[in-house]
Parts: C-alpha cells; structure tokens; sequence
C-alpha cells in the first residue's frame, strides 16, 4: 500500500497527467461516446475492447479484464514495479518524489548507468572495428549474424588491462563511480587501476529502456572462467534480472509465453531462429524475483534448459519456482549433452523448430518422466512411490478434467489400474476440495464473461453511484453480502474512510492495490459511466431475494425451537415463546453472505 507521504504525490501526479494522452503514447486510440478505445495492448485482438475513461482516468480491457489508472497501465505495459512506474510519470509530471536520504543512492546509481551505457557503446565500435576482427569471427564462426550483434548491442573488449579505464577516465567519468560500476578493478596495492573484461565477447545487460545495468563477457579462447560478470553492484544484481527481457518483452507479452533457457548464446541463437520471446536465466537457479518478474509480462512460461543432468535438475527448481509465482510452465527437454544453441547448429532451424513443437509437456509430465527415467525396473513398490511424488502436484490441479487425463496418463505409464490411482487419490481429494492452485489474473478472467457484469458488480457500482441507495441496502440487508473478496474488502475499506463519497471513490480507485483488485476496480468504475435503466428495479429485485432469504431463515430457526419445545412437552414455554416471536423475528440487520 502507499506510504503516506506518497500519498499526496500521487494524486499531484495523477492531476499533471492524462491517461488518455499516455495510453495513446502506444495505443491507438478514438472516441466513441464518453469513452476512448482502442485495440488492447495486453493481449492479441482484431476488434478494440480496450476502453479508457478520462473522466475515471481509468482504463479497462472487456476482452483480457485488464484495467485500472496510469500507473497500473504503466506497470504492465513496461513490466515495472509501483515504485518504478510512480518515478517515471512523476518525472513527467514534473513532481519530484524523491526522499532526502535517497537521492544520494538515485544519484550514485544513475552515474553507473551513464558508465555502462559509454562502455556498452565503446564495446561495440570495438567489435566493429578492425581491432574486432578475430572478435567477429569468432561470433560468425558461432552463427551470429551482423543483425543479432545490433540487436543485443554485443561488444568486444581488447586485450588490455587499461583501455576502457582510460575511455572512461578520459570521457570525464568519476573515478569512484568508474569503479563502483564494477567494470574497472583496483590493483592490490591499490596503485592502478584496470579492467575488469579482457579479450572477451561483451553482453550488455539491459533494463527495458535499454539502459546498461551490468554485463557478461565470454572468453574466446579457453581463458578461465569461460563468462565473468559484472559484480553485484547497488545496480545490478543477477537475481533479480533476466538477460534478453529488453529485446524480448513486447514478444512476450503478445505471446503471454516466454522461453526461458540457461545461456547468453542460447537467447540470441533462439532469438535468431525466430523464437523471439526468450530470455536467460544467467547459468543461476531461476529466483523467485526472476519468476515475478516474468509474470509480470506473461501466464506461461517455456522451459529450454541444457539436455544434461544439471540442466534437466535445474528444470525441475524453476519449474517450482514458476509455479509459485502463478506461473503455468510447460517444458522441453533437450536430448542429452546438448544446449539450445548446440541443436540449432547441429540440426539447423527446421528441426529445431520441429523439435520443439513435438517435445513439449507439462511441468507434472515432466517429473514424471524423470521419475520413471531415474528407475529402471519398476517395482510396484516404485510404482506406489510415484503415485504419491505426484499426487499433491495432481490435487492442486484447478480441474476435474485435467486430474482425470493426469491419471490416465500415470495409468498408462506406470501400467496400473486407473482405479487404483483413483483410490489412493480419493482420501487427498476429500480434505483439500479448496486448496486450489488459482491464478490471481485468471480468477477475473475465468469469472468475468465477455461484456457482462455480474450481480455483484452492478450492485456495488449502483451503490457507489447513488449514496441514497447505498443507505437504502446497508440499512435493509447490510453489506456484507458480497462473496467476492475483492468487493468484499473494497466496500469494508470504504465504509471505514471519512470524506464525501466523490472522495472516498477517488482514493479506492487511485490507490494502487495488486493486480486483480486494479482490474476489478477499473470494471468496476466502467461500469458506474454505463447508463442502465434497469439498474433500480434489479437492485430492488436483489434487495428482496436477500429479505425473503433471511426470512425463510429466520423462520426455520423458529419452527426448530417450536419442535424442540414441544418434543419436551414444554408448552407453558411454547406459548412464552409465541408471544416472543414478535420480537426474536426481528431480522437481523446485518446481511451475512447469501
Ligand atoms: P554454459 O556453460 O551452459 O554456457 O553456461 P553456454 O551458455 O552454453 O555458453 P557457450 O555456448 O559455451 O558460449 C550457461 C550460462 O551460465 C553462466 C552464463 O550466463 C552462461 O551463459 N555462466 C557459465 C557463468 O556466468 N560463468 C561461467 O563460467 C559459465
Ligand atoms: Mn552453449
């Protein structure tokens, strides 16, 4: 949630900028009615869904159910964190955001940048030039092409210990800031300094504005190690970073899948091929960081990780990892020994291609695989060890259909009865019928048809709309019937603000809540602009069905007491009771869920 102290800035921000004007930065957009539209840039369409409102300064797709204010809209159109997205509109609202004590650290982190993009620029003209000749053959001899070098911006540092210290010192560089980039070392003794990267192939690492955050440099020959990196810097850290996402991310995100595969080659020979939604994880065991990061451009992610033993290990970890970031994975296991890169130039790009069409399978398919592959005579003791490896990974499943098709498989492969899988799974299925793997931007996209509101929806965007009504139902039915928790925590949270409602609305909606909860809201106050007739007379029609609801309750629980009386022969009580029922059938005026 925002810190207080934002709080005001953002609404400073929100007042400079217009979301219609920013959205149109990179969508086309035209009016029709109260509301702006144009095709959605969060997922591939032929007709535009995608609405904005600048009276809301909202925005909402009904075909993704993707929506919410300028900086949700930034955060997903760039892939950036709240607090990166709030920077980068406050600059252009001309707010300045900064605290005190961090500007020192902004400061210090946008000199290294300065730094590595000079460096990146000056790696570059190096390999063109013919002090990069052996460079260059080197890379064509590995089948990159003079495109691939442009697109990813790779590089050539020389054999010398002092040539881009002296470029950068020369360039008017700090020294400081020179070495806290960690492109340049100091000498033991402290004397001298000299570069980090020789006679290496140069990687720049980007940020999606293709700012330079660090950089790999592979060795030509046989030097050791075979890549170095850039230090953990305040800038840059690998684990919080995926190489190849600035080049890849508009692809991802038409796609909503990613490839993710282990190396620096791999990425740009993949990219090459084609497959230009790929990235690297940089030879480390995928984060959670990374994983987030990923989510925020797709659902799916593909695993392409080496076809050895470590490789197919490492599989296994990201494959979690994905998962628990709300990430679907599908994965492809390469044929032993070989990386990405290795079967593009063995096999050429068509069975490549081919290749990876005809391997895919599902994270669970995969373990089981490697289940079965790790045993080599299967015992019926293996068989029951299997069964139950995979059996919360099958209960988590959200469907009745895929757990059934995940069983036949097990069936298949283990060659058992599918009955009796069936049985040892019936106990897990009975205690965790609610422990379901849910997908945080799937539940509005599953739930919310096309264009259609739902009950809830309509009820809350009338009661926002109209205090008089949003009396009217607190004091008949309460308002705690909704059963979404979305609606449900959003209304708790306005009951509880002071303000008028113009206000208390204005700060919901421009609050910056998770995802799901911004697209809610977003639809939510779509929805408010909408003019519906109907609207009342379905209010009332709800309100009713709640009362006669609760009624019908209220009368069971007395018809209970009555028989309960009586089976005890108690009627002095029974008639006491009677006389009562005037006052106890006095509803509630709380509403609970329906
Ligand atoms: P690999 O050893 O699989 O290398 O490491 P590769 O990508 O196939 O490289 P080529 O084809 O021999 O050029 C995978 C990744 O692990 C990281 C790098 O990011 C590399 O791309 N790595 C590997 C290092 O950081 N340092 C190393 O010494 C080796
Ligand atoms: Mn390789």
């Amino acid at each position: 949630m925002a810190y207080l102290e934002d709080d005001q800035k953002i609404r400073q921000i929100q007042s400079q900028l217009d979301i219609v004007e920013l959205i149109s930065e990179s969508v086309q957009l035209s009016r029709k009615g109260n509301n702006y539209w144009g095709l959605c840039p969060f997922h591939g369409e032929k007709t535009a869904s995608f609405s904005v409102s600048r009276d809301k300064q909202m925005f909402y797709c009904f075909g993704c159910h993707i929506g919410g204010n300028i900086f949700t809209f930034l955060m997903k159109r760039d892939g950036l964190e709240f607090r990166e997205a709030l920077e980068i509109l406050a600059a252009k609202a001309g707010v300045d955001i900064s605290r005190p004590r961090d500007r020192g650290r902004i400061d210090q982190q946008k000199a290294i940048i300065s730094i590595n993009n000079a460096a990146a620029q000056f790696y570059h003209q190096k390999l063109l030039s013919a002090q990069g000749d052996d460079a260059r053959s080197y890379l064509s001899k590995r089948g990159i092409t003079q495109q691939t070098i442009e697109t990813y911006r790779l590089g050539y540092a020389e054999d010398n210990w002092q040539e881009l210290t002296n470029y950068l010192l020369g360039r008017g560089f700090n020294a400081e800031a020179i070495k806290s980039s960690g492109l340049v070392k100091r000498s033991d003794n402290q004397s001298r300094f000299y570069d980090l990267f020789r006679h290496r192939i140069i990687f720049p690492i980007m940020l999606y504005n293709q700012d330079v955050i660090g950089f790999g440099g592979r060795s030509l020959g046989d030097a050791m190690p075979k890549y170095l990196n850039t230090p953990e810097t305040e800038l840059f850290s690998k684990r919080k970073n995926l190489y190849g996402l600035a080049q890849a991310r508009e692809a991802i995100r038409q796609n909503n899948n990613a490839f993710l595969v282990e190396g620096y080659m791999d990425c740009i020979k993949l990219q090459q091929t084609g497959i230009m939604n790929v990235v690297a994880s940089l030879g480390t065991a995928l984060t959670e960081e990374q994983a987030r990061l990923l989510h925020r451009y797709t659902e799916k992610v593909t695993i392409l990780y080496d076809g050895d033993e470590a490789g197919q290990n490492a599989t296994l970890r990201a494959a979690i990892v994905l998962r628990e970031a709300q990430v679907k994975v599908e994965i492809i296991s390469l044929p032993p020994g070989q990386d990405p890169d290795d079967l593009i130039e063995s096999s050429g790009k068509k069975e490549f291609w081919h290749y990876i069409e005809n391997n895919v399978c599902s994270d669970i398919e995969f373990k089981l695989n490697r289940l079965i592959l790790a045993t080599p005579v299967l015992e019926l003791d293996d068989k029951i060890r299997i069964i139950n490896a995979l059996k919360e990974d099958i209960d988590n499943l959200g469907s009745i259909v895929e757990r059934d098709t995940y069983i036949k498989m097990l069936a298949r492969k283990l060659k058992v009865e599918e009955n009796l899988i069936y049985q040892e799974y019936r106990q897990v299925h009975r205690h965790k019928f609610s422990g379901r793997y849910r997908n945080n931007n799937g539940i509005n996209r599953d739930n919310i048809k096309y264009g259609k509101y739902g009950l809830q929806e309509k009820i809350l965007a009338a009661m926002l709309k109209s205090p008089d009504l949003y009396d009217k139902i607190k004091s008949r039915i309460g308002i705690k019937f909704f059963a979404d928790d979305v609606y449900q925590n959003f209304i708790r949270e306005y009951e509880r603000m002071d303000g008028t409602p113009e206000e208390k609305l204005h700060r919901m909606m421009t609050a910056h809540p998770n995802d799901s909860d911004a697209s809610a809201y977003a639809r939510i106050a779509m929805l408010m602009g909408e003019e519906n007739e109907d609207l009342y007379i379905e209010v009332e029609e709800f309100i009713m069905r709640v009362e006669k609801k609760k009624a019908e309750r209220e009368w069971q629980r007395i018809y209970e007491q009555v028989e309960t009386l009586a089976d005890q022969g108690n009627f002095q009580s029974i008639i006491r009771f009677v006389i009562n029922i005037d006052k106890t059938a006095h509803f509630a005026r709380e509403g609970d869920a329906l």
